[in-house]
């Protein structure tokens, strides 16, 4: 998922798209692309919109950077939210289960247990990662046991630590869900209610990150990225 107008990153994003800005030595939707194919999925979607579109073919061209021989691309007209961006994907996806991976997310951990054992599950996975500041993300909420009871999106008063990453697994039911949703007050259907959905029916799961996860979407989290992985280098 590669929409949005960036309007966090003005002016970097005035004159092209977010995820196409530099993390480091290569684009920042490369990292997300990256993790599927390292997760052993090679049919992949890129969805994006906004005035600044045209740069993604320039710059993925057909994906032979990952080996592939094809990529599929999808537009979102206007700025609908995470939800409406994957309603763009329902003939691509056909009756399958889908990986969602938001192109400003980088995430270290290696996701192919995860997708291995989706395949052969039903409902929706997500990802958590602790973090600091948790009020920039979906959140969610426990029991005394433990288990997920509600997910808040932005909350002011978050009730855990526990960011929802911008990684999601759905079955195959994921575009009647989105279809039932209503947009919220920034008038966008949220990713969060889609999950919410899932978890309302009991078919909603979640498993903690452990490796780095940055979210680039403030300059901060941008220049940490880059930090990241120019260490690394060192
Ligand atoms: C989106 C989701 C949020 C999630 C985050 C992860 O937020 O709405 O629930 O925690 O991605 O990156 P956005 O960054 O689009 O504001």
């Amino acid at each position: 998922m590669a929409g949005g107008l960036g309007t966090r990153l003005r002016p970097l994003t005035y004159a092209t798209n977010k995820h196409l800005l530099p993390v480091y030595d290569r684009p920042m939707v490369y990292y997300p692309i990256q993790t599927l194919i390292d997760a052993g999925i090679d049919d992949i979607m890129v969805i994006t919109g906004g005035q600044h579109a045209g740069d993604f073919i320039k710059v993925l061209k057909n994906g032979e950077e990952f080996g592939l021989d094809k990529l599929n691309y999808g537009y979102q007209e206007g700025e609908g939210g995470i939800a409406d961006a994957l309603s763009m994907a329902e003939s691509f996806v056909g009756g399958d289960s889908c990986v969602v991976i938001l192109g400003d997310n980088i995430i270290a951990d290696d996701i192919r247990g995860a997708v291995d054992s989706f395949s052969n599950d039903f409902g929706c996975y997500v990802f958590t990662k602790q973090v600091e500041d948790p009020e920039r993300f979906g959140v969610v909420k426990y029991d005394e046991e433990g288990n997920v009871i509600d997910i808040l999106e932005k909350p002011a008063h978050p009730p855990s630590n526990d960011a929802v990453v911008g990684l999601y697994m759905y079955d195959h039911t994921v575009f009647d869900k989105i279809r039932r949703l209503s947009p919220s007050d920034r008038q966008e259907l949220e990713v969060t209610d889609l999950n919410r959905l899932y978890l309302k029916q009991g078919l909603f799961k979640s498993h903690k990150l452990h490796g780095t996860w940055i979210d680039c979407g403030t300059f901060d989290s941008l220049a940490k990225a880059t930090q990241k992985f120019y260490k690394d280098n060192e």
